[in-house]
Parts: C-alpha cells; sequence; structure tokens
C-alpha cells in the first residue's frame, strides 16, 4: 500500500510574541537592547569605543536606545524582527544566544517601534512597526532608506506608546541595575553607557575583608563540556565583606556570565542556603559573599532566557553547584562566628590579599583547601564562669564576686542607660567592699571575728588599711580604690555629683578584676 507524503505549513503565528514578550519589564528589556551593542562590537572585535545612549523621557513616555556598535546590514535586517533570527552561532563568548531579545525587549515596552541602522559606512535603513503589524497574517515588513544619515555603525531604537508608564522611580531602580549588570565592561573594557546623560558607573561586589585567617579565596578551573565540546572558565571568589550595606540582604551569591551580572545576591537552596549546608539565609550570614564568573561559548551559559535568573537545572551550573555550595557554606560558618564581633574581627582588616587557588578540570573545592572556621568566642559571663569553677567549688563566697564583674560587664554594655556608669561605679565599689570583708573574714591565716569586722567596717578607710596588712597589692592600686570610694561616697551623699567618665570607669573595673584575682586567684578573660 502506497503513502502520499503530505507536508505541514509550520510558519508561526505572529501569537509567538504575545508569549516571547511574557516576564520582560523595564529592566530585563533595557538590558536585552544594551546586550545586542556589547555583542556586535566584541564579536567581530571592534577597535573604536563603543557609546551606548540610552534616554528614557518621562513626560512623553518614550524611550530612545543609541549605540556605535557596528550597525546592521541591509541583508541582515530581517535579523532585528523575526524571532529566533541571530548572527550568534552560540560557540562565542557573547551574551545574546536565544535570538529572540531584541523582538521580546522592544514588543514588550512598546506598542510603536523604529529602528534605525547604518552598517559601518553603508546606507542608513528604517522600519517600524506596530501593533496592527503584530496581529496581522504577514510576516512581510517594509524598510526605506533614509536620507538623513546616521553617523557611522549606528543604530538607533524609537520606542513609543510605551505599554507601561516609567516613572522617576523607575529611573532610579534602572541605573542601579545598569551600574550593577555591566560594571564589568565599564570599569575593564571601557564602555561608555549612559542614562539620561549621566554615565553609568561600575558597581562592583569584590570589596572583601581580610581578618587573619579568614582571607578571600579564590579558585579557578576550565570545564569540558562533554556533549557541546564547549569549554568554560569557571571562577570562584568566596570571602567576606567589610562594608554592610545600608540594604541588610546584599550578600549571597553572585554570578556573572560572560561578564554581565545574571544573578545578584542570590540565596536559593540550590546555592547551599538551607539546613546541613550553609544554613537558611540569616544576618548573622550576611557577611558571607561568593563570586562566581563564567566565560565561555553563550549557548553553554547556565542562565535563563530572560538572562536575570541562573537555570538550576542547566548541566554547567549541576557540575559547579558542588563547588559554590562549598565556597558558600564555609564564609557562611565563618560569617556567623565572626558577625557579632564585626567592628573589631572584620571592618578592621579592609585591605589584603585574596589566595588564589588552582583547580584541575576534574577537581573539585575541597574544605581543607578554605580557611578553618574561627573557634567560638565564649561570652564574657560563660568564660567568667567556667574559668572560675574550680574556686567557687573550693570557696562559695567568691561566686558572689565574680557574678558581680559578669553583672556589670552586661550592664555597662546596655546601649538604652544613659548614665550607666553610676550604676558600673555602684557595683564596683560595693563588690571592693564585700570583696575586702570576705578576704578578712575568710583568706587571711587568722580571720576576723564577726565582732571585729562590724566594727572595722564602720569606716572604709580602716578597712583598706586593714587589708593593707595582709595583701601584697601594688600600692598605686589602693590609692585608686581611695579615689573611688570617695567618688561613690559623692555619687551618694553629695548634692551635685561629679560626672563619672568611661575612663574612670574602665580603670576602676581594671583595680577591681587585678584584686579579686590577687585576694581570691580569680581569673577573668582579656
Ligand atoms: N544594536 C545592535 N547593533 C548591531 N546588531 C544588532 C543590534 N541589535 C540587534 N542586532 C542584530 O540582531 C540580531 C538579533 O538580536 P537578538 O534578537 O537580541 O538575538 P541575539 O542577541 O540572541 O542574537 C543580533 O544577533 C544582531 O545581529
Ligand atoms: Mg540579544
Amino acid at each position: 500500500m502506497s503513502q502520499s507524503l503530505r507536508q505541514i505549513d509550520a510558519t508561526p503565528s505572529k501569537r509567538t510574541y504575545r508569549s516571547i514578550i511574557a516576564d520582560y519589564g523595564l529592566e530585563t528589556a533595557i538590558c536585552e537592547l544594551i546586550d545586542n551593542a556589547i555583542d556586535s562590537w566584541i564579536s567581530p572585535r571592534k577597535h573604536h569605543s563603543l557609546h551606548i545612549d540610552v534616554k528614557i523621557d518621562v513626560d512623553q513616555q518614550a524611550i530612545v536606545i543609541s549605540d556605535n556598535s557596528g550597525g546592521v546590514k541591509e541583508s541582515e535586517l530581517r535579523k532585528l524582527i523575526s524571532p529566533g533570527e541571530s548572527s550568534t552561532t552560540g560557540d562565542s563568548t557573547t551574551i545574546g544566544v536565544f535570538g529572540v531579545g531584541s523582538k521580546r525587549a522592544v514588543v514588550a515596552l512598546a506598542q510603536h517601534v523604529q529602528i534605525t541602522t547604518r552598517f559601518q559606512t553603508q546606507g542608513t535603513y528604517r522600519l517600524v512597526y506596530d501593533d496592527e503589524w503584530l496581529t496581522s497574517e504577514s510576516w512581510d515588513l517594509p524598510y526605506t532608506i533614509v536620507a538623513d544619515k546616521l553617523p557611522p555603525s549606528t543604530t538607533e531604537i524609537h520606542l513609543s506608546r510605551l505599554r507601561f508608564r516609567i516613572d522617576g522611580l523607575d529611573l532610579g531602580r534602572l541605573q542601579k541595575h545598569l551600574s550593577m549588570t555591566y560594571a564589568h565592561f565599564v570599569e575593564d573594557r571601557g564602555i561608555v553607557l549612559q542614562l539620561n546623560s549621566g554615565a553609568i558607573m561600575a558597581h562592583t561586589f569584590d570589596t572583601w575583608a581580610y581578618p587573619p585567617g579568614c582571607a578571600p579565596t579564590q579558585f579557578s578551573k576550565t570545564l569540558s563540556l562533554e556533549n557541546t565540546g564547549g569549554k568554560i572558565h569557571f571562577e570562584i571568589t568566596g570571602g567576606l565583606i567589610c562594608e554592610r550595606d545600608s540594604d541588610a540582604s546584599e550578600y549571597g551569591v553572585y554570578i556573572y556570565c560572560n561578564g554581565r551580572l545574571i544573578a545578584r545576591a542570590a540565596k536559593d537552596a540550590e546555592l547551599g542556603y538551607m539546613s546541613g549546608l550553609a544554613g537558611v539565609p540569616h544576618h548573622r550570614s550576611s557577611l558571607a559573599r561568593v563570586i562566581v564568573s563564567l566565560t565561555g561559548p553563550s549557548k553553554d551559559m547556565p542562565w535563563n532566557s530572560s538572562k536575570n535568573r541562573i537555570n538550576f537545572n542547566h548541566v554547567v551550573f549541576q557540575a559547579i553547584k558542588g563547588d559554590i555550595i562549598q565556597v558558600v557554606k564555609n564564609y557562611a560558618a565563618i560569617s556567623r562566628r565572626l558577625a557579632a564581633d564585626f567592628e573589631s574581627a572584620v571592618q578592621p582588616y579592609a585591605t589584603g590579599a585574596i589566595v588564589a587557588e588552582h583547580l584541575a578540570k576534574t577537581e573539585s573545592i575541597k574544605p581543607s583547601r578554605l580557611p578553618d572556621i574561627p573557634k567560638s568566642r565564649k561570652n564574657f559571663k560563660d568564660a567568667v564562669f567556667e574559668l572560675n569553677e574550680k574556686v567557687a567549688e573550693e570557696k562559695p563566697w567568691v561566686r558572689g564576686l565574680y557574678e558581680a564583674v559578669v553583672a556589670e560587664e552586661i550592664l555597662a554594655k546596655q546601649k538604652h542607660f544613659e548614665q550607666s556608669n553610676r550604676l558600673s561605679l555602684i557595683i564596683l565599689d560595693s563588690t571592693v567592699e564585700i570583696a575586702l570583708k570576705d578576704y578578712l573574714a575568710n583568706e587571711i591565716s587568722q580571720p576576723m571575728s564577726d565582732d571585729r569586722l562590724a566594727n572595722l567596717f564602720k569606716n572604709r578607710v580602716d578597712v583598706h588599711k586593714e587589708a593593707e596588712k595582709h595583701l601584697q597589692f601594688d600600692p598605686a592600686y589602693w590609692k585608686k580604690m581611695g579615689y573611688f570610694y570617695k567618688l561613690r561616697c559623692d555619687l551618694i551623699h553629695k548634692r551635685a555629683a561629679s560626672g563619672i567618665s568611661d575612663a574612670d570607669i574602665d580603670s576602676y573595673r581594671r583595680v577591681v578584676r587585678r584584686l579579686l584575682r590577687e585576694a581570691f586567684k580569680l581569673r577573668f578573660p582579656r
């Protein structure tokens, strides 16, 4: 039985446009158009400097984007409107790959699109389309030769009848987004990118802190992809940051693909932010930052088609996932240890060198090649309790003494007390008084009776004199104790007590701890 071969007409419907513009906002759309100018400038490599000018008129609700990247040949104009058409094969380190960016972008932004382009010094051509063309059956589009020529190698895109309103706030957000997304092109390749005539400055994220033993580490390796034969250079840098942004969520993983920022401050479970790995996102891990940079054929980049997210199922992401998680986990753990002491343990170390490590093709990052997690520093109370546990077992009277030292330390740290020095003075001085009483009652070879103690303690000056007979203590300290006792009496008994400075309290604190050490062998952490 013979079968006749039939054909299906698979010409796509114009409705394709509607699906490809979904999920496109101002930032994604403008970036696609900038990407194209960068790609056209990079490949084939041009020697002139690239200028990209974005103008957004919020009064007129119109956008003009122009660039001098090269322009489009007359024979290639269809690449500007036909979905899927592209100059890139996906083998070069460009940003374009899907052949849909420019079409999605312009249609998502505007109902009226005019593209004028001049390839090198050839003629200037213009194509114009609107919603009527987008809904018509035909894919044919007329274009015109423009007598009023553009400068050579220029493309100018005019968008009007915008599909959504753009206001000043949107412009501010766009400016920030561009400064982050194209930072490396601006900084490393000298691209001039302007938004409403203001130059976009590079905003990078590599401001590291270099605390001793916890400097940033950078690993690099070349991945060879079995299925495509592509080679991708992978670089990952992990570390702590030395400046906390006003935006407390500016931490996590930053991923650049071919120089363009794709993911910013990502904290997905796939990157390690889950319990059992780096832990769920928390401000204690907010000092940890990991920057990943992938360079290779655009068709092998693990981005989504809007280039604003990583495709976690992509084979390249799967190949580097373990390494990313390892680095995230390590620095998140360091952050958790040091975050509470940021001002003293991290912030002062703003300069240093990144530790660079090379990995073989198939080698993965082992914890041993990352900094050790610093030992947890005990809080003051736990440290004091632990240091003096044994002495307290033998001499129960010392417990109240070191607890008073802890209480004063905690109280002094309370930020909401305006006059905590008054309370500190009272606690410290009472501790001295009680300590001397305990000393004379328990520690000397012939302890004093209750009656004698009661008599002696009628006058504090006498107490000091009596204790001085038994205690080998620097005379300067006795002098200081006398001075602070008087300060305390002034505070309690006089109408206008003089101010008590931080330096005074600090000095008295040291005297009290020294006294407790000499008299009872109590110990305090430095
Ligand atoms: N500003 C531009 N300058 C030069 N060529 C451009 C420009 N914008 C778009 N093109 C051409 O149009 C093609 C299609 O762009 P696009 O739809 O974004 O897909 P892709 O970037 O994936 O190639 C590009 O490959 C390029 O040839
Ligand atoms: Mg593109």
